[in-house]
Formats: structure tokens, sequence, C-alpha cells
């Protein structure tokens, strides 16, 4: 008999303790062990606890991998009867064999029930040819559980696919919220509903009278830059620089030839422009950049509050004066021109021109809510995620209260999945595609090329290596740029309405600021939209960075060689943005890598 020490490490968060019954086998090339108990007297497996225990065994040969067995503790005779069974989340298990150095087999796994879960160990090689048939048998009933687990269905056509469950309860424990995260979801959630009830906010469906109003809704809930944007929201700098850092940072294009439905003239923009130029010579030197909304066009709008809304599919030129902040210089409020649409322009009136920027960014809101974070960092991501892990997210509740509604919705995530390339999905390209490589102040651009960088000696791998960087990308620091940002700039209504409420004007002269008050929406439907927004932007209380490794599934040096290396480098590039923040006014933090969920977590 081989004596053989074992230490279990159970998770440390709420109700990751169990009260069953606890037991592996040693599974190796010339045989298998039976169940050896590892219940001692007293309670074993609590919350963040690490124990200890001593097991004999036939010799098994050269070990290839662990099962872990739960099985119901049983009450004592007179009654003999089994307790409900209690879900353990195991961290890891630890094997001192006789002889040799102690092995690691990671686990960080729910088990739920009476089950039994193979693990293998850490730095775990094929022994030999003799052992490799037992190796993939085990692999192969692995995947086979998960995918049985996990069923495809197509939410719609054109979409992503996604798993076919009802609820998130019918998902596997590792894939849900954890119970501490969900109870401080809930939390904050309904302390925010409740206050703004309680100020009759939340049944008030007339249009807002007043925007100072506006500040009452979160009153406390204020960061720098929702203060920044109260301050500069009507100013064309703030409009143009959040195509560069603000939620939707993925749309400017260098415009070297205006599309033939956006017929702006060399006399709507001569006086912007200046002397000794023209709109063709600027066209040609490369400092013109185009905004399109092309997508919405044709989006059918929803009803908020029984009342119609509309949407408008908006074309933006802007100019990049040398040495001074980007600018817009017309808008186009439809994709087709005509005596319906006219270009407004910045000498327009003042309630003119703020009223077609107005359209613009609500058109930046449905765009941003639908294709970009919902469709790029959350469906995609759950592709991702379904073919390596198969799980799911939860599921985004944006699209109730915005004015392109469900359909809308579905028929934007579809058409930009139509468009959506590869290439479009990696930064680098992406950024020379839409000619950008060289615009000034593109902080979006500047520390997302930053991490997105890897090391040149893996280059003889470089499509793997381009693969797997887009995909680590996407579900990190692109989530974070479109989410984490979501409150800032949209607690001020005006700077980013969800909705509208008034067809786009027809001509010029029209817009005041009643008719500017009476288009925005009405004041329940910004304190639900605005909640929403507060809620998904804000960290949920467990926050693991980009970079942070908590769960030791790597045991070789070489691996965690490559972390240390890796968080040593964004330690750099986060001391690097911290410093060109200090000396701007706005300063964009969404990409400094302690900010970025190294997951999309919300
Ligand atoms: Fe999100």
């Amino acid at each position: 008999m081989a004596v053989y020490g074992v230490r279990i490490i159970t998770g440390g968060f709420l109700g990751a303790g169990t009260w069953d019954h606890i037991s592996i086998s040693l599974v190796g090339s010339e045989g298998k062990s039976p169940p050896l108990h590892l219940d001692t007297c007293g309670k074993d497996f609590s919350r963040g606890a690490e124990e200890e225990f001593t097991v004999c065994s036939e010799p098994v040969g050269s070990l290839l991998f662990l099962q872990l067995h739960k099985a119901p503790l049983w009450l004592p005779t007179p009654l003999p009867l089994p307790l409900p069974p209690d879900a353990w989340f195991c961290s890891s298990v630890h094997l001192i064999p006789p002889e040799g150095p102690p092995l690691n087999f990671p686990c960080y796994q729910w088990l739920e029930g009476a089950c039994t879960l193979v693990l293998r160990e850490g730095t775990a090689k094929l022994a030999s040819s003799d052992t490799v048939p037992l190796l993939l048998e085990q692999r192969r009933g692995e995947l086979q559980k998960r995918q049985g687990t996990y069923r495809w269905k197509t939410y719609a056509p054109g979409w992503p696919h996604c798993v076919d469950v009802e609820a998130v309860e019918e998902l596997s424990p590792d894939v849900h919220y954890s119970l501490g995260k969900s109870i401080s979801f809930f939390l904050k959630a309904s302390s925010a509903f409740i206050k703004l009830k309680m100020k009759g906010l939340l049944n008030d469906a007339s249009p807002w009278k007043d925007l100072k109003d506006l500040r009452q809704i979160f009153s406390i809930q204020k960061t720098p830059v929702y203060e920044y944007v109260v301050e500069h929201w009507k100013e064309d700098e703030l409009f143009a620089s959040q195509f560069l850092n603000g939620l939707n940072p993925i749309l400017i294009q260098r415009c070297r030839q205006l599309p033939p439905h956006f017929p702006v003239t060399d006399a709507m923009v001569a006086p912007f422009l200046g002397r000794g130029t023209s709109l063709d010579a600027e066209l040609k030197r490369g400092t013109m950049f185009l905004v399109d909304y092309k997508l919405l066009d044709g989006i059918p709008a929803g009803q908020i509050n029984g009342k119609q809304q509309y949407v408008a599919a908006p074309l933006c030129l802007l100019q990049q004066p040398p040495g001074r902040p980007l600018r817009p210089i017309a808008i186009q409020l439809s994709q087709t021109p005509g005596p319906d649409s006219p270009i407004f322009l910045p000498s327009d009136s003042e309630w003119d021109w703020l009223t077609a920027k107005t359209w613009v960014r609500s058109a930046e809101f449905a765009i941003h809510e639908a294709v970009s974070h919902l469709g790029r960092a959350h469906l995609l991501p759950e592709v991702f995620s379904i073919a390596t892990l198969r799980q799911l997210p939860l599921c985004h509740p944006l699209y109730k209260s915005t004015a392109v509604g469900v359909s809308g919705f579905t028929e934007l995530v579809r058409r930009d999945l139509e468009q959506l390339t590869y290439s479009t999905l990696c930064l680098p390209e992406d950024v020379r595609a839409r000619g950008v490589s060289n615009l000034p102040g593109y902080h979006y651009r500047d520390d997302g090329l930053k991490i997105w960088g890897v090391p040149p000696s893996l280059e003889s791998r470089a499509a793997l290596i381009r693969y797997l960087t887009m995909v680590i990308f996407t579900c990190s620091a692109q989530h974070a740029a479109f989410s984490a940002g979501q409150f800032d700039f949209s607690a001020w209504m005006p700077n980013f309405p969800p909705s509208m409420q008034l067809p786009p004007p027809t001509a010029k002269g029209l817009a005041g600021p009643e008719s500017f008050l009476a288009s925005l929406p009405d004041i329940n439907a910004t304190c639900d939209i605005i909640i929403v927004l507060w809620l998904l932007s804000k960290e949920p209380g467990d926050l693991r960075s980009l970079g942070c490794f908590p769960d030791a599934h790597f045991t070789e040096e070489a691996p965690r060689r490559s972390q240390e290396a890796f968080a040593a480098r964004l330690a750099e590039i986060s001391r690097q943005i911290q410093e060109r923040n200090a000396r701007l006014p706005l300063p964009y933090t969404y990409l400094d890598p302690p900010n970025i969920e190294n997951s999309v977590a919300i």
C-alpha cells in the first residue's frame, strides 16, 4: 500500500463550502483506486479552508488523473435520510505521493449534487503511448458532457448562435454570477430605483421642462467626466472628441472623397476651412474625416410611454486643422439628400446646430449599444466563450429602453455582422483601414494598440497569436472601452440621448429650446436608461483586471514567467497612460489596464 497526502483548497466566496461527502480516486497507467474518503471528524470543506488528509491505495502506476467525487451526506440511523445536496467550489487538489515531487491539480469549478469530476495534473505530459488512449478517452467524455449540457440555437436570422436555454438557472453554476456579485448587483439596482421612485421620477411620463432638473437624477453619483460633460456638452470640441475617446471610438474614418449622397459644397464649408484652401484640397490632404450612420437607415423605431420614437441615419463631416482639435463642419440627418434634409453647419443658429449634433449623438447611442456593445462586445465574445467553455453571460437588458426597440436592435446586429470581417476585429488593421493612424489625440487607438502588442519572439506563430490576441482584446479591453464610461457620458442625457421623440428637422430655422426639450426622452424613460447604464458601467464588486490570474491554472515555470512579464508590461502601460492623463482636461481612463476587466463581466 502507498500512502498519499492530500491537500484540498475550497473557494473563498459565499456558498463555496459543502457538508457533502468528498472522496478521490487515483487513476494511473496500471489501474484505478476505489474512492478514497477524505472526510475527517468535524466540519470539512468550509469556505476558504485549506485542509490536509491522508489516504492509502494500492499502486496504480504512473498517475494520469484524479477523480473527485461528491455524494450527499446521510443522517445517521435511526433516520437514514440524505441531506439536500450542497454545492461545493473546489479551487485545487494537491497530492503528495510516497515518492517524487508534489502534484497540483487545478480545479476552480463547482460540483453540484452527486457527481464526479476528472482533474488532470497542472503540468501533466503524456507519459507514454500506453497512456494516450486513456487521456483522450477522458477528454472526449469531458467534452461530450459539456456539449450535451449546452445545445446551440439561433436567436434571430443573421445573429451569432447562442445557448439553447430559457433561464440562467439552467446553466452550470460555473458560468453564473457569484452569489456575492448577484447580491451586490441587486442591492445597487434596488437602492437606485427606490431613490428615484421616492422622488416621483419613475412614474413621470412628461417631457423635461428644464435641463437643470436632470441634475437631480443622480444628485450623489457624480464622476469627474460627468461634471466635464455637463459643463461642455454643447461645445463642438467635446462633440468631436467623443468620436475618438468616447463610448464608441470605432466609427470615425478618413474621408478622401465625399459620398455622393452627402453633397457638401465648398461654399458651405469655406468659412471654417480658412483662406487659401478648399474642400477638395483638404480632402486630398487627408484632414477630413467622416462618421456615417448608414446602418441605421430604415431601422424601425419603437414606442415609449405610448409615443412614437424616431431614428435618424446621419452623416457627419469633421476636419482636423493642424495643431487644433478635431471639429465638426457639416451634418446631414438622413442618407437621402434633398430639400427636406438640409446640411447643417456650425454657422447655423445655435439651436439648429445643437439639434443636429444631438441627433448625431442619438444615432451614436443606438449604434453603440446595439452594434458595438451588445453585438461586438457581448454576443461575439459569447461565441468565443461557447466554443471554448460552453458558457453564457447574462442577458443584456438595454434593448428595452431605447428608440430602436427590439426589432431595431435585432436588425442592427444582423446588418453589422453582414459587414463585419476578421480584420475589423483586429485593432491595428482596423485603424489602418479607417485611415486614422495619425489622427492626434486618439487615446482609444493609442492605449488599445499598446495593450494589443505581443512579444516579437513569437512571430513564427503569428497567425495563432493574432487570433488569440483578437479574442482576448475583444473580450477584455474592447468591452471596457464600450462599457466603462456609459454613466460618465450618458448621465447628462442630452449628450447621449437614448431616443428622440420628434422627427428630425426638415428645414433650418425651426429649432429652439422648446422643440429641443420636446425631442428628448421623457423623465421616466431618462431615469430608466440612466440607472441601467449606471449599473452596467459600475464594476460589479469583484474586479479581476487584465493580467491578474487569481486561479493558479498554470503551475509550470514557463507560463508563470510569461504571466509575470505580461503583468509587468501592463504596469508600464498603466504608468504611461496615467502620465498622459495627468496632462489632459478630460482623461481617458477606460483602457488603463487596472480598469480593464479580464473578461466581459457585465
Ligand atoms: Fe457590457
